[in-house]
Order: C-alpha cells, then sequence, then structure tokens
C-alpha cells in the first residue's frame, strides 16, 4: 500500500468514528466462503469505532431448507404470500443463520447480539389473497439498539418479526434494513450482495443520484432483474428517509466492503442523496453577493483581493451555497484543460454559518464536479487553511511546480506565498 493510499483512508477516520453503518446482508453470503473476509472486515470497521448493525436475509437457506425436506417454500424473501410452512422454514433457516453470524462474529473476537427489535403487523390482504405470515415493519426499537451500540457489541438482526401477542412474521430483509437505518440515523446502509452493484440492462450503475434512480425505476423497472429491482426501491426508500448513501457490493469479493467504504469511487454501486440541493450556478445578480462575501476573507488575508470586474468574467466558475434563499458561501473551480487540472478557488463560508459542514458540501462538491469533467487533479491554494483542505479535503502539499505555468507566473507575482495543496483525481496525462 502506498503511503497516499493510506492518507486517502485515513481522511474518512473521523468523519466516521462513532457514526452507524447497516449492513444488509444477502442469506447467501453467510454461508459462502467469503464470508470470513467480510468479518475481517466488520472488525475493521469497529476497531475504528464505527457502529456496526448486520442485518441478514435467508432466502437461499430457505430454498436449500425446503429442499433438504421434500416440500416447496411458498415465497423465499419475504415479500410475497408466507404459509404456515414457509413460517416453519424461515424459523429455522434465520437462527440457524443468526446463529452462523454470531458464530463468525465471536471468531474476530467482536461482542455481538441477536435481537428482538423488531414489532411487525401482518400485511393482511392484498387484491384479495391473504399474505398469511407476511409481516410489515412497525417499529424498530432503535433505543435498545443505540444502548448495544454504545457498549461495543454488534446487534444481528433476522428477518423476522414480533407482534407482542406471540406471532413471529416474516419481514423483507432489504425493507427491515431500511428502517433499522432510518431509525438508528445510520450513514451509510450496504447491501451486501452476489452482484458487482446494481445491474440495469446488464449495465453497471457506478453512482447514481436518487432522484435519478427513483426516475428510472418509475420509467423502466423491468431493466432491473426481481432481486435487484428490491435493492433499488430499498435504496430510494432509505435516501429519502434520510440516510445519506447507499451502498450494493459483491460480498464475495476481496477488500469489495472496505474499498467501498474508504474511497470515492468503489467497485460497487453507490446511490447518494441530494447532498448538493442547496448548491447553485452563480448568476449575474450574484456577483454582489460573492464580492461581499469574500471581502471579509480577503481583509484577512484568507482570500485574494477580486474586483467585481474579475468575478463577473470568471462567473461561470462560481457556484453559491443558499440558506434560505441568502448566498451564505461560495466556490469556484477553475479549469486547466490543457494540463486536466482544476483549481478550486474562493472558498468562503460566512462566519455566521461556520462549522456547519457547508465548507466539506462544497470541498466535496466541486471534487465530483472536477470528476465529471474528466480532470485528473485537483489544486488549491491557501494561507490560512492548508490543514482544512488536508484534514477535511484529502488534500496533500504539493509544490509551485504542480501550476500551470500561467499560474505559476501569476502565484509567484502574487507573492502571497500560499501552500499549495494537490488532490489526484486519477493519472495524470
Ligand atoms: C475554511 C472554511 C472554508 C471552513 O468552512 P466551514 O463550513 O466552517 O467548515 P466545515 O463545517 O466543513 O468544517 C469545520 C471543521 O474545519 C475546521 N476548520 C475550520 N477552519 C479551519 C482552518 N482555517 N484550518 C483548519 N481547520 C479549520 C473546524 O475546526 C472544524 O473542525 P472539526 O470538524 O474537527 O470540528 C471557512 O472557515 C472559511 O471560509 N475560511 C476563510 C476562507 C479560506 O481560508 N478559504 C480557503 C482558501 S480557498
Amino acid at each position: 500500500m502506498k503511503l497516499t493510499d493510506l492518507r486517502g483512508i485515513l481522511q474518512y477516520v473521523p468523519q466516521f468514528r462513532e457514526k452507524t453503518f447497516i449492513l444488509a446482508i444477502d442469506g447467501g453470503i453467510v454461508t459462502d466462503e467469503s464470508f470470513g473476509t467480510l468479518l475481517l472486515d466488520v472488525a475493521l470497521l469497529r476497531s475504528l469505532n464505527i457502529r456496526v448493525v448486520l442485518v441478514h436475509g435467508a432466502a437461499a437457506q430457505i430454498q436449500a431448507l425446503a429442499t433438504d425436506r421434500g416440500v416447496r417454500a411458498s415465497d423465499l424473501n419475504g415479500a410475497g404470500v408466507t404459509d404456515a410452512l414457509t413460517l416453519d422454514l424461515a424459523l429455522t433457516a434465520a437462527t440457524r443463520l443468526t446463529h452462523e453470524v454470531l458464530n463468525g462474529l465471536s471468531t474476530n473476537d467482536l461482542r455481538a447480539a441477536c435481537t428482538n427489535v423488531v414489532t411487525a403487523h401482518p400485511v393482511g390482504i392484498l387484491q384479495g389473497v391473504d399474505q398469511g405470515f407476511t409481516g410489515k415493519v412497525e417499529r424498530v426499537d432503535a433505543e435498545f439498539l443505540q444502548s448495544l451500540l454504545a457498549q461495543g457489541v454488534v446487534p444481528v438482526i433476522p428477518p423476522l418479526g414480533f407482534d407482542g401477542q406471540g406471532k413471529t412474521y416474516r419481514v423483507n430483509s432489504d425493507r427491515l434494513a431500511v428502517a433499522v437505518a432510518e431509525q438508528l440515523k445510520a450513514i451509510k446502509l450496504i447491501f451486501v450482495t452476489f452482484q458487482d452493484g446494481l445491474v440495469h440492462h446488464g449495465e453497471l450503475i457506478r453512482q447514481m443520484l436518487v432522484d435519478d434512480l427513483a426516475a428510472l425505476l418509475q420509467r423502466d423497472p423491468g431493466g432491473f432483474a426481481p432481486s435487484q429491482r428490491s435493492k433499488a426501491v430499498s435504496a430510494v426508500a432509505a435516501c429519502m428517509a434520510g440516510v445519506p448513501r447507499v451502498h450494493v457490493i459483491n460480498g464475495t469479493l476481496d477488500e469489495g466492503l472496505l474499498g467501498e467504504v474508504f474511497s470515492n469511487h468503489g467497485l460497487g454501486t453507490l446511490i447518494h442523496a441530494n447532498e448538493y440541493e442547496h448548491i447553485r450556478p452563480a448568476r449575474k445578480q450574484d456577483v454582489r453577493a460573492i464580492h461581499a462575501l469574500t471581502r471579509q476573507g480577503v481583509e484577512t488575508g484568507e482570500l485574494v483581493k477580486r474586483t467585481m470586474a474579475q468575478i463577473e468574467r470568471d462567473l461561470a466558475d462560481y457556484f453559491i451555497f443558499e440558506v434560505d434563499r441568502n448566498p451564505v458561501a461560495c466556490v469556484a473551480l477553475h479549469v486547466y484543460p490543457e494540463r486536466k487540472q482544476g483549481e478550486l478557488a474562493g472558498l468562503f463560508v460566512s462566519p455566521s454559518h461556520e462549522n456547519e459542514g457547508i465548507g466539506r458540501k462544497l470541498l466535496q462538491f466541486v471534487e465530483s464536479r472536477a470528476r465529471e469533467l474528466g480532470l485528473a487533479e485537483l489544486l488549491a491554494l491557501s494561507t490560512q487553511a492548508f490543514t482544512y483542505f488536508q484534514a477535511k479535503g484529502g488534500f496533500v502539499e504539493g509544490t509551485r511546480d504542480d501550476l500551470p505555468p500561467a499560474r505559476r507566473e501569476r502565484y509567484d507575482q502574487s507573492g502571497r506565498n500560499s501552500k499549495v495543496l494537490v488532490k489526484r483525481l486519477a493519472a495524470l496525462p
């Protein structure tokens, strides 16, 4: 591993500390030989003080058990009709599977607990058909889960719900995972499957905004295989319920989980909520606001002086962050196409909105825009916020030689002696 890789990983550590990840694992993965590696990755997440909850399905095991017993299950994944026989298969399969998970976690010295946190009611009769023992999640006991997590315990949740009257229902594990993620305010929901991610008409979706996925599901749901459609629908539901990021990964790949979590472009699919809804391109009437905002930074020497005319000339590069329709922060991305470089400049957050994560959102926004434009490197110059770019943005210190020649000339002329910060996005041309 290169030192820069390690730095790249370490930038996520403070961001993830004490935060909750929900791993929604397909039942088949638990009995796959790759499961041991996945648990090692879970142990690593725990060692970084990331709180982990495991929700598992049981479809593959219900199928296997039905075959063993020479019977036919009425439904495998808790989304169709569950008859009494299938409920019995589900109880046996899920209990064994939970045991496997607990056993694996023990092997990795992780404290874990199987829980009864899911209250469920029968789905009832849909279009005239009684869904039997298929349940819908009514409530998740978040308080109990939080107390386990606070003690360093990994809660394990089987796809079963209790009605408090002595009845158990089979629930769909994807929907259950969404409910748990929502209740625990998880920052990630990760579906661990046998597929490389969400595949639509044979094409792997690498990254998609939740609104676009919702539109795709509306327009062409048949492009997804049924099991994938369930993940896609759940991903949309989770993002809409406030989970910022949902991943779908292949659990059989070595480092699939860590690669996805500790990089900006993992191997699987990332569905993200619209975190940038407050950011918009600057318009002509914003010139005055940008000038007024950045003037404060100019006075303290944090930003280079820009006239209204200069801002207006470069207006196409500027973005505004609005709160209640008022511009409270700005940033610019200047592009140097010949070198496939971009410069993040003029970042300023109004002191009245400092420490609310706005600066970080603008950094991420500019970075993802630079990636979309196919840029290989992002640069930033800073006199007083260089540790911010390093700690929060994953930049490393560079030299004036990293700048394109014309920019280097202006840098030398300015006499500001700013630090040059560099973030590599792809191989340079
Ligand atoms: C630097 C700046 C953009 C941060 O914006 P912000 O929205 O307040 O930052 P976030 O909310 O994303 O992050 C806050 C974190 O950054 C840290 N931070 C803030 N300013 C910092 C600085 N100048 N250097 C190092 N760390 C800094 C805070 O201590 C806080 O740390 P924590 O999360 O560990 O508690 C903002 O303070 C600013 O506009 N500064 C003046 C202009 C400037 O220097 N721009 C950069 C040149 S292009």
